[in-house]
């Protein structure tokens, strides 16, 4: 596994590759790497001749007030892990290479943005889109692997893709869990251990969700009130939205129908986390 740090290596062997008619797939990382993130990896392994990951915390997709200082880092674990599973290339560029200068042109996300993290993170998904731009055009992946834990930013990520014609197929990949249910995220671990055992309610309260609209529940308003109710009974985090919407195009819905998505944000003391279910209704 090659380890780059400039945009220029990365370029001119990427160039080389494609030249050769190879397929590359593209896991972009923000690293601390965990089984949800590998998991990605072991995808694009089975489905691309050259695996790149990239590893970068990206201040532009941060807010002021937010964790990038604190974001979890590791390198050298990361690197480990990487090399187990086969990946050819880890991108791990400092922030002076990405952004050298401020920046004098970004991306804007006009689209399902004013919902879910977008309306509680503002910017975010301008960082993010702002980001992948460059790492698109710094890696040229014939395929990118994201995972659904994120699910608007995959409804970001296709919108981008689409908007501005680059020749890559999203490849969205199911959230990976712990054995008690909680989505795994590099950011569990900010959590303090009471907190630790209460995080299992957000996917508990998903499922009860998930069972209450199998057995004819249609109103999103009984449905958030349930997964609040079950929150804020079984911890001490509080909440910053539990939002239904259609999926991916994120509209409201007054009753529940075809392909929706329940989501939810948390803050505990140090962490805010987020979990999601996809689901289709007849
Ligand atoms: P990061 O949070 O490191 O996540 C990298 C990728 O791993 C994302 O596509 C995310 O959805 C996926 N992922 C994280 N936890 C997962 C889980 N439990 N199951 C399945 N997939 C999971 O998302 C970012 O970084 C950044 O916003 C980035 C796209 C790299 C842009 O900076």
């Amino acid at each position: 596994m090659k380890v780059l740090s400039t945009i220029t290596e990365m370029q001119t062997e990427m160039i080389k590759h494609k030249a050769s008619g190879k397929t590359i797939g593209f896991v972009p990382t923000m690293g601390f790497l965990h089984e949800g993130h590998l998991t990605l990896l072991k995808k694009a392994r089975k489905e691309n001749d050259i695996v790149v990951l990239s590893i970068f915390v990206n201040p532009l997709q941060f807010g002021p007030n937010e964790d990038f200082s604190t974001y979890p880092r590791d390198f050298d674990r990361d690197r480990k892990l990487a090399e187990k599973e086969n990946a050819d290339y880890l991108f791990y560029p400092s922030v002076e290479e990405m952004y050298p200068q401020k920046s004098s042109v970004t991306v804007t996300v006009h689209e399902r943005t004013d919902v879910l993290c977008g309306k509680s993170r503002p910017g975010h998904f301008d960082g993010v889109a702002t980001v992948l731009t460059k790492l698109f055009h710094i890696v040229m992946p014939t395929n990118a692997y994201f995972g659904k834990k994120d699910a608007q930013q995959v409804a970001v990520v296709e919108g981008l893709i689409k908007d501005f014609h680059f020749p890559i197929v999203l490849v969205p990949v199911d959230i990976v869990r712990e054995e008690d249910g909680l989505a795994k995220s590099s950011r569990n671990i900010n959590l303090l251990p009471a907190e630790r055992v209460q995080a299992a309610s957000l996917s508990r309260s998903l499922k009860l969700a998930q069972s209450a609209i199998e057995q004819g529940e249609r109103n999103p308003l009984n449905i958030s009130a349930m997964i609040k109710e079950m929150i804020e009974n079984e911890t001490d985090a509080a909440v910053d939205y539990i939002e239904i919407y259609s999926y991916p195009q994120l509209q409201p819905l007054e009753i529940l129908k075809g392909t929706i998505i329940i989501a939810m944000a948390v803050k505990f003391t140090k962490v805010r986390l987020i979990d999601n279910v996809i689901m289709t209704i007849d």
